[in-house]
């Protein structure tokens, strides 16, 4: 276990806060991410969709349902219906598991801005006032409805921090994820420098040797996959790609991750990873 830990630290495997520190606060609100940033995550990860009115908002699901005290699709709403809800609801907890048990929130956002939606403006803004590096993985969802308007909004939101275009892949501390194919792809043909990583629910047969869709660097297997094809992992990163998993909460499956070199845990508790990483 030692080794594992000194490896772990040689190599660096980056903690990325998914939802933010989702398991200290509410997914996806402010104070979540404020968390992931005290708590020392390397990055944060988080979902993106367009609203009504073409403002990307950080919601997992398509609807608001259990995340807040509203209801109905991100995409029927505007900003400002979306604003007005309260997304620190207790239906937050555990995604889908014990909806009726009250949460014991370590953090309980307060202000309004802590528990309101987050667009991803707002933060892009966070990470820039971080006072250190803190990387951003940003997920599409659905993006295929919207014909490249997530894509192109997001670039250009980007764009505003400076952040669209990065010398190399290896600099960029934006990575944009997502489980389709496709719009990976309009990232790269917009800005070819802006990694990408696929993410995996299970392994297609296509993409059993270890391949990517084209131009693709990173893989982002379930940890499921990496439980049950160890050897796939290897032959991904034979291939030359990255490994960065989700979602990764429980220590044992932690050490698999250290044993198997991945490079970077996605997780709902960063604080816990990073001290079991010796961090
Ligand atoms: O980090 C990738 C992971 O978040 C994908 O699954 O459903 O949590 O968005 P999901
Ligand atoms: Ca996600």
């Amino acid at each position: 276990h030692h080794d594992a830990v000194t490896h772990a630290r040689q190599h660096q495997i980056r903690v990325v806060a998914h939802r933010g520190a989702s398991e200290d606060a509410p997914e996806h609100t402010l104070a979540a991410y404020r968390k992931a940033v005290e708590d020392g995550a390397d990055a944060l990860e988080c979902d993106v969709r367009l609203t009504a009115d073409g403002h990307l908002v950080c919601v997992h699901d398509r609807r608001v349902n259990r995340t807040s005290n509203g209801r109905g699709a991100v995409s029927a709403l505007e900003l400002a219906e979306l604003a007005a809800l309260d997304f620190s609801s207790r239906k937050t907890r555990d995604s889908w598991k014990n909806r009726s048990e009250e949460p014991d929130w370590e953090v309980r956002p307060e202000d309004p801005e802590d528990t309101s939606v987050l667009t991803l403006e707002r933060l892009l803004e966070l990470v820039a006032d971080a006072g250190r590096r803190v990387e951003l993985a940003i997920e599409t969802k659905h993006p295929t409805r919207w014909a490249g308007q997530v894509e192109d909004r997001l670039l250009l939101l980007l764009k505003r921090f400076g952040l669209d275009a990065p010398a190399t892949a290896e600099d960029s501390p934006v990575r944009v994820m997502s489980f389709s194919a496709r719009s990976l792809h309009r990232v790269r043909a917009a800005s070819p420098t802006l990694p990408t990583v696929y993410l995996m629910q299970f392994v297609s047969p296509r993409l059993r040797d270890g391949r990517l869709p084209a131009g693709v660097r990173i893989a982002g297997p379930s940890i499921r996959i990496v439980r049950s094809h160890p050897a796939y992992m290897e032959r991904l990163k034979r291939a030359g790609h990255q490994v960065h998993v989700w979602t990764v909460n429980e220590p044992e499956d932690v050490d698999l991750c250290v044993e198997l070199g991945v490079d970077a845990i996605i997780t709902n508790r960063p604080r816990a990873v990073l001290r079991q990483l010796g961090r």
